[in-house]
């Protein structure tokens, strides 16, 4: 594959990603705190990412070892981003506008960190991945860590 058919199948995933991560109603015309538009920001980035892997694992985007390399080594490093400037304390919902992140995240930190630390380590072991297969078998273990975390730490829509 040619890297110009390579960078429109990564765009069009892209926008797909962004689509279903419900674009318009984070990115409302009010002005959102910078620590909740950044955080935002980095799940989005972890949505692309995994978005890649996933179409390789469904045989929508061709297997390229360098590729799938980036994505998984991507979402293991916005995984270990330092919180510290995103979870800022005071910005859960209810408090800040746009923001669904339950008062748990503060008030057991060590679990919300530990569920970061499955994300890195779920990633991580994509890292390697031979073949689509390979993704295949990993994907499983990757997205189970986005929905263990949504479901305790993530409130409902505004
Ligand atoms: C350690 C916890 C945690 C993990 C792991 C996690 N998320 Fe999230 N995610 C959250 C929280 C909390 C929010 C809500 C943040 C807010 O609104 O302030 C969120 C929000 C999101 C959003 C909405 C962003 C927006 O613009 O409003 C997307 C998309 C998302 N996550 C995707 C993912 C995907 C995909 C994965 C797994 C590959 C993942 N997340 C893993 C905690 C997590």
């Amino acid at each position: 594959m040619n890297i110009f058919s390579r960078k429109t199948i990564v765009l069009g995933i892209c926008a797909g990603v962004i689509a279903t991560a419900s674009w318009a109603d984070s990115h409302s015309a009010e002005k959102l705190n910078p620590a909740v538009a950044a955080r935002h920001a980095q799940m989005q980035m972890i949505g692309y990412n995994i978005g890649i892997l996933g179409a390789v694992a469904k045989g929508e985007m061709e297997y390229d070892a360098a590729m799938v390399a980036s994505a998984a080594a991507n979402l293991q490093a916005l995984a270990k981003l330092d919180g510290a400037t995103l979870w800022v304390a005071g910005t859960e919902q209810g408090a800040t506008a746009g923001s669904r992140a339950k008062p748990e995240i503060w008030s057991d930190s060590a679990g919300f960190a530990a569920k970061f630390d499955d994300l890195a380590m779920a990633s991580a072991a994509l890292i390697g991945a031979a073949d689509a297969a390979a993704v295949g078998a990993g994907m499983g273990d990757l997205g189970g860590t986005c929905k263990a975390c949504h479901e305790s730490y993530r409130g409902p829509k505004n």
